[in-house]
């Protein structure tokens, strides 16, 4: 990266179920800071979402509510590049290119397949690809920084090792190195059942929940059995991890000492971490259901990303193709 040039910051998101607060602390919060430090480009991984969402309203209608969240939490159109990933299909050929120089080794050692299959979750050939896939949408604009959770670390390092496999193997240097960018204490959040927080295992707590349902989904975090009265242990408990990212030092603090004095419950403390959840995400509640009312503005917004992010593309995979000894242009010039 030329010190000169600010970074090309880029991170996807999969529309595979409602944003969570591990996706708000982990990646979203440093997407919308990041806008302002280098060029960004977010998308929302749609083609990623096929491996868990198969429906076809459910998948529209996800993918509309990751445009909503995103911009109600401040991603702003004029700094980033705001897209889906199916607008730009440019990365499913790359994903091919890649894919010819990438070892079955190198993918049968991804944690995040492994974890998934142990999970339950049925292994197809598509999520034994999504690294390539995210390796192409890493590759295909340059990024030089990929903010994300722990959790997608070694899918950048493998989109690393893929480059470099690219390189040696057609002995002609088209892609930038990225690395991953991460959000410091925030790296791993843990849900209501003590694992990572995540959409595939229904422990989540979604950022724009209210109400009841946001009630039972505090409620539900499990915690030990240690009564009211007995003083337990803040760095032991589930609830006080999550409230330490939402309230000040000093409201922190006070449910720390408040839980090691005793005659303070879990119960409590859920509920201070309730009230501290819809206070933090109330103003954007009230953006999020102004944009509700807009569907075509937001729409629009994804379709000037798309076209912005399918020109820088394009551009690349002329490259790449030259690179391997084909035409430089794909022949979806022809529709342009
Ligand atoms: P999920 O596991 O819920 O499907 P994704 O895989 O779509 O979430 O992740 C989107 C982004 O949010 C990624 O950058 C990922 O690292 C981050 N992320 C997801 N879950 C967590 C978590 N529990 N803690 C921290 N970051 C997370
Ligand atoms: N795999 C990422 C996740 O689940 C989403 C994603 C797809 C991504 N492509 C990407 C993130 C490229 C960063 C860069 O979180």
């Amino acid at each position: 990266m030329l010190s000169s040039q600010p970074p090309r910051i880029l991170s996807g998101v999969q529309p595979s179920g409602k944003l969570h607060l591990g996706n708000y602390f982990g990646a979203i919060r440093q997407h919308i800071a990041l806008q302002e430090k280098g060029e960004a480009f977010y998308f929302i991984a749609d083609y990623h979402a096929l491996t868990t969402i198969q429906d076809a309203d459910q998948h529209r209608s996800l993918v509309h509510d990751v445009a909503l969240d995103y911009l109600a939490l401040g991603l702003d159109r004029e700094k980033a590049t705001f897209f889906r990933q199916s607008d730009v299909p440019e990365v499913t050929e790359l994903a091919w290119f890649l894919a010819t120089v990438t070892g079955m080794g190198l993918l049968e050692r991804a944690h995040s397949y492994k974890d998934k299959v142990a999970r339950g979750i049925k292994s197809k050939v598509g999520l034994f690809f999504y690294p390539v896939l995210m390796a192409a949408d890493i590759l295909a604009y340059r990024s030089d920084l990929v903010p994300v959770g722990k959790d997608q670390v070694q899918h950048i390092e493998m989109a690393q090792d893929m480059a470099e496999h690219f390189h040696h193997a057609f002995g002609q240097k088209v892609f930038r190195r990225p690395e991953a960018h991460l959000a410091g204490e925030a790296a791993v959040v843990l849900g209501t059942d003590g694992q990572k927080m995540s959409k595939s295992y229904e422990n989540t707590i979604e950022i724009f929940s209210e109400g009841k349902p946001l009630q039972k989904a505090v409620m539900s975090i499990v915690t030990d059995s240690r009564g009211v009265d007995e003083p337990k242990d803040p760095d032991d408990c589930p609830v006080y991890q999550l409230y330490c990212l939402i309230a000040e030092p000093e409201e922190a603090e006070e449910m720390a000492s408040a839980l090691r004095g005793g005659g303070y419950g879990y119960g409590d403390a859920k509920k201070t971490l309730l009230t501290a959840i819809e206070s933090r995400f109330s103003e954007a509640r009230e953006r999020r259901r102004e944009l509700e009312s807009r569907p075509d503005d937001v729409e629009a917004v994804l379709v000037e990303g798309g076209r912005r992010a399918r020109e820088e593309a394009r551009d690349v995979l002329g490259e790449v193709r030259e690179a391997v000894g084909m035409a430089g242009a794909p022949i979806a010039d022809i529709s342009s």
